[in-house]
């Protein structure tokens, strides 16, 4: 599967560089040089590759590498001089850089916290590739990557894994440790990759002492925003699996304020646009993202489609920055009229026009929506009212039927949507109006569980358990394991498994498989092959203590 072309790093040196080139023949003879150089320099010091390496956004030719210099991590400027600074890239063929494809100098920007984005292209597609960078003596750990499938190309596989919600204070990265073992192409991240809130001083479940400067929430201080970052990015198994696997990354709420919508927030918490502003630009300083995610005057554009050869293409979109304030109350409250008035938008007008366009003019087998918060109906109280989560798409049902809509009309084959949000683990139907019971099943969706958010404590669970009942469409429903969501696509089927570890109270812990699920070519709706199903379920409203490892055997946890 992977025939990297050797290709002269001189003849074609096409490479896009976010933040400005000092590029050159000049240049490429400073690089490090020799399989004796991938060697990373020890951390310690002013060691400045602290936050490791990533990739992101594959495309057949290329793909986004991704550093930043931060000796210390918890200074205003990270330790960098306020000025421009050079770093080296490179891209080989092999681990050990003895065939170096790709390389060149960027320039680490101080009003880019030295941030570097390398948009690398030139790439033969369907390869994998190691990349590596230097600034002065010091080498950064070499990152493996690699390119998509070339548009069009029939495709027999994309493995790919999605995960959301690590909030650092819950919990260790056990589930991180797991992924980067696993055989992926891709990872999704669907959002909360940080919290908005203060560091406690003992470091919450990690018990792990943090600088007082972390006790103050970041609010609207992109200096605070980017020492959260650095905190995150302090997590070896996050960094691992970033060096490992390229990523594909959109956010949701908690890279801002919990719940806010456009600039507005129920919380009033000071000045929500300035707020906004600035931790989307240290979200952009931290992810391994395109050049269109850089703030500007036009503001972040996040959305975007990837291709994996004709076999999948994946919409990542962004639910926060373009929504409309719900219209019925922020966060759980009765369905409402208003829900219904057609300026109601989860997307915003010319993201949802995006996304349909792309679907009439792409033919792919699998259509993949990353997705950040339930796009099913969860219906809280049955006959008894109408109360449902207006933070997801529930908040906004015309949009979400404009969505299912496009799907039927441009005769989408196999939408399946990915999902974030939620700290619970989900398997739904997506009806083509959740008003009309009859109406027919038109995708599937899959909402993955947190990282880490909610910690060991059962805290779902015990709240939505008792709701399922009230939705049939709802296949599946585990409260409180912590894990993330593998998924194995093929030209028949998608093979999705709901990979969880026993506790995130320790960097090591026990993985196991909950629930495998079967998505065939054709037939919208998962069916499920493996772990415990939903009419024998008792203890699903407090989930804790039960469930199936991968062999069927049951299992206690925690
Ligand atoms: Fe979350």
């Amino acid at each position: 599967m992977v025939v990297p072309h050797p290709t002269s790093p001189l003849d074609r040196r096409r490479f896009l560089i976010g933040v400005g080139a000092v590029a050159g023949l000049a240049a490429a003879a400073q690089l490090p040089v020799g399989p004796a150089e991938a060697r990373p320099r020890v951390a310690g010091g002013d060691y400045v590759f602290r936050l490791g390496v990533a990739s992101g956004d594959p495309l057949p030719d290329g793909v986004v590498l991704w550093t930043r210099l931060v000796p210390r991590r918890f200074e205003p400027g990270g330790g960098m001089p306020p000025r421009r600074l050079p770093v080296q890239w490179q891209v080989a063929a092999d681990e050990r850089f003895s065939r170096i494809i790709r390389g060149g100098t960027v320039w680490a920007l101080p009003e880019l916290a030295h941030s570097v984005h390398v948009e690398v292209e030139g790439l033969t597609p369907d390869g994998e590739w190691f990349y590596r960078f230097r600034y002065r003596d010091q080498v950064s750990p070499v990152g493996r990557t690699r390119t998509a499938p070339a548009m069009g190309a029939r495709t027999g596989r994309l493995a790919l894994a999605f995960a959301s919600c690590q909030d650092w204070a819950s919990g260790y990265y056990p589930s991180y440790r797991h992924m980067a073992q696993e055989d992926l192409d891709l990872v999704l991240h669907l959002g909360d990759y940080v919290y908005e809130g203060g560091i406690p001083a003992d470091g919450g479940l990690r018990a792990v002492n943090t600088p007082d400067i972390l006790r103050v929430p970041p609010r609207g201080d992109l200096t605070r925003w980017r020492m959260q970052y650095a905190l995150y990015k302090s997590d070896p198994d996050l960094r691992a699996v970033h060096a490992r696997f390229p990523f594909a990354v959109t956010w949701d709420d908690h890279e801002v304020l919990n719940d806010y919508a456009n600039t507005h927030s129920q919380y009033g918490d000071g000045n929500i646009p300035l707020r906004r502003r600035n931790a989307y630009q240290a979200w952009y300083e931290h992810q391994p993202v395109r050049r269109p995610a850089r703030p500007g005057s036009e503001g972040p554009r996040v959305y975007r489609r990837l291709h994996w050869g004709d076999l999948a293409q994946i919409d990542m979109v962004d639910g926060r920055q373009f929504r409309t304030i719900p219209a019925c109350g922020w966060g759980e409250a009765d369905a409402c009229d208003e829900a219904y008035l057609p300026r109601q938008t989860m997307l915003g007008r010319p993201q949802e026009q995006w996304l349909y366009n792309g679907y009439a003019a792409n033919r792919p087998r699998w259509n993949i929506l990353g997705n950040n918060v339930m796009l099913a109906r969860l219906d809280h109280d049955g006959k008894k009212g109408d109360l449902l989560w207006n933070d997801a798409w529930d908040g906004y049902p015309r949009a979400r039927n404009r969505l299912t809509r496009a799907w039927v009309e441009n005769d989408v084959r196999n939408p399946v949507a990915f999902t974030g949000d939620w700290h619970s683990t989900f398997v739904n139907d997506i009806k083509r109006n959740f008003d009309h019971p009859k109406s027919p099943v038109v995708a599937t969706e899959f909402v993955g569980t947190s990282i880490s958010t909610n910690g060991d404590v059962p805290v779902y669970g015990p709240y939505y358990g008792p709701m399922i009942d009230f939705n049939p469409h709802i296949k599946f429903f585990d409260g409180d394991r912590r894990g993330y969501v593998r998924a194995n696509i093929d030209r028949k089927k998608i093979f999705v498994a709901h990979r969880m570890v026993r506790t995130v109270s320790t960097r090591r812990a026990d993985q196991y498989t909950l629930a495998t699920f079967m998505v065939e070519d054709g037939r919208p709706g998962a069916v499920q092959l493996s772990g415990p199903t939903q009419d024998r379920f008792p203890e699903r409203s407090s989930s804790r203590g039960y469930g199936k490892d991968a062999e069927g055997k049951a299992t206690q946890v925690g």
